[in-house]
């Protein structure tokens, strides 16, 4: 089942990649407005968004987390689910060339598009590297901090994917996550159904059980940098898209409204 579940987001985000259907991280099934208006929605400015190649931009994140990570030139950035670079491409605007970011990503289509993106920009600092979070195709010790942007909730295993971002971490590094939480409990229906899992909604883990894996992985000071109803910013950026989760289920979006939150936080390994 696990694996099942992994095979069809794969499906789905190689999809996005390809232009068949257009993407955000909600509840897909039709598109979902423009992908500039759901990134904004999310954190980002217009201003930072147009350091970056529009083609790297798929709408695809639920926070914006690389303005919390204090990136320093030279430093070296793992980004997890690259997607098609945005976060990857900014966190290589702080580090510069003499700094490294690595994107890592599952999805061979999301891949080629984020490389195609760097060769249009010309920088050689940046790498995407095909991998699973669950077993990072990454050195031990060897980062400087890690960023992830809606990616987690995707991951049956999370439990593994904190481990890995522990044990990739150098000693005193940090990690900045936007991902989707839950507070409470979807309705049944909303959880079994296939398009919130791809879309970020209804793999997402309750918030406590989430906080207990990254302390559980050896990662401390957690603290929660931005806290937002992820719903009521969709309802503003793709109200299509949570008109058609109501069709499919028939669930309202009152019934699930403040119950899932994306939320962008940091922690640190221990020096030691
Ligand atoms: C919602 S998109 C986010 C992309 C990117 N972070 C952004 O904000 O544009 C999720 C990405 O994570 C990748 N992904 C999902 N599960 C993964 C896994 N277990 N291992 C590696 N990549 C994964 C997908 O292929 C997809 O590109």
């Amino acid at each position: 089942m696990t694996e099942e579940l992994v095979r069809k987001v794969r499906e789905r985000y190689a999809q996005i990649a390809e232009g068949q259907v257009s993407g955000c991280c909600g509840p897909q099934t039709s598109g979902c407005g423009s992908e500039s208006a759901v990134t904004l929605g999310v954190g980002y400015d217009a201003s930072e968004l147009a350091l970056v190649p529009a083609e790297a931009n798929l709408g695809l994140g639920c926070g914006a987390p690389i303005g919390f990570l204090s990136l320093k030139a030279g430093e070296t950035a793992l980004d997890l689910g690259s997607g098609p670079g945005l976060d990857t491409f900014l966190a290589a605007r702080q580090v510069g060339p003499e700094g490294r970011v690595i994107g890592v990503d599952m999805t061979p289509a999301m891949l080629e598009r984020a490389r195609a993106n760097a060769a249009k920009i010309g920088v050689s600092h940046v790498e995407f590297r095909e991998g699973r979070l669950e077993a990072l195709p990454v050195e031990s010790s060897s980062i400087d901090a890690v960023t992830s942007n809606c990616v987690i909730n995707l991951v049956p295993d999370k439990r593994a994917v904190f481990a890995e971002i522990a044990r990739v971490l150098r000693p005193g590094g940090r990690v900045v996550i936007s991902d989707i939480l839950l507070d409470g409990r979807l309705p049944a229906v909303v959880e079994q159904d296939l398009l919130a899992y791809v879309g970020c909604v209804s793999g997402a883990m309750r918030r406590e059980e989430y906080f207990a894996l990254v302390g559980a992985a050896g990662l401390e000071k957690v603290e929660v940098l931005r806290d937002v109803d992820y719903l009521a910013t969709l309802i503003e950026s793709a109200p299509d898209e949570v008109g058609a989760l109501e069709a499919r289920t028939g669930v309202t979006r009152e019934q699930v409204l403040g119950r899932v939150h994306s939320v962008t936080f940091r922690a640190e390994k221990p020096a030691r």
